[in-house]
């Protein structure tokens, strides 16, 4: 398969054309797709990681040792979680589940901001920061309604724990058999804003591609060489973009 570049319109309509002839398509998305909501990605320029080592505050080993860290890495967020709204890349991706196009979206992001944006059947393989528990006794907190205090403390003095997958832990069994299963059937893979390096979910592309499903990848930097279709354009004008093109099919 020739690499097709954005350069082209006729690329948005070639990758419409296959949406439509093939549909089931499934999404598989990484932080790039929340750039525009104003979330920083992980390792692309000015990234969360060049900032904070990984292993130091976001590893459950840190965790366990020093649950401080993580939230002061992420109970920003938590707490003003309702200021992040969804961007166009997920505004479309919803749109693209509701004309039967995308089945389901599988994100690594842990905003929450698919399902915000209307996404039904969404598989969140590393978890959700708005979901908060006791490690003592279970209890659930819902973001951004978390005691104070630095690392929170649960009514039972037990430490709160975002429901998020660290680096370290295993990615909940029955969550991750769900995303092995749709790839491994989908005819499409839509690869939206994610470095593709990290495992599992780094796996998911190439599940899709022994089952034959082509490959498209929207990112603002080659990430996936074994793409079928490259987009290197923002995930917030891409989508969009895609859904337009599909939309003049149904008028033509
Ligand atoms: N549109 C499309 N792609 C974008 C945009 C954008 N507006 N902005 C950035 N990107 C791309 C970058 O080029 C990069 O390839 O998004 C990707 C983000 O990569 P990472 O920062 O590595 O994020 P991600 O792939 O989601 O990381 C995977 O690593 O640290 C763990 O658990 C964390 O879920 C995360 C996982």
């Amino acid at each position: 398969m020739v690499k097709r570049n954005v350069e082209s319109e006729a690329l948005y309509r070639e990758v419409a054309r296959l949406l439509v002839d093939r549909g089931n398509c499934v999404a598989l998305t990484g932080a790039g797709v929340s750039a525009e909501s104003g979330i920083p990605t992980f390792r692309t320029q000015g990234g969360l990681w060049e900032k904070y080592d990984p292993m130091e505050f976001a590893s459950i080993e840190a965790f366990r040792k020093d649950p401080s860290k993580y939230w002061s890495l992420r109970g920003e967020f938590i707490k003003d979680s309702d200021l992040y709204q969804p961007n166009n890349a997920h505004i479309a991706l919803a749109e693209l589940e509701q004309m039967g196009i995308v089945r389901c979206v599988i994100t690594q992001n842990i905003d929450g901001l698919h399902k915000k944006a209307g996404s039904k059947n969404v598989i969140e393989i590393h978890g959700n920061l708005m979901e908060i528990y006791c490690l003592a006794c279970g209890k659930e907190y819902k973001a951004p309604y978390v005691p104070e205090g630095m690392p929170p403390h649960c009514l039972c003095g037990g430490i709160l724990k975002p429901n998020t997958v660290l680096f370290g832990e295993e990615l909940p069994v029955d969550v991750f058999m769900k995303a092995k299963e749709t790839s491994a059937t989908c005819r499409i893979m839509l690869l939206v804003g994610t470095s593709a390096i990290v495992h599992p979910a780094a796996s998911l592309p190439y599940l899709a591609k022994e089952n034959r499903a082509k490959i498209i990848e929207i990112n603002i930097e080659k990430a996936f060489p074994e793409a079928d279709y490259s987009i290197m354009e923002k995930a917030g004008t891409a989508l969009p973009k895609i859904v337009d093109e599909i939309n003049k099919f149904s008028h033509e």
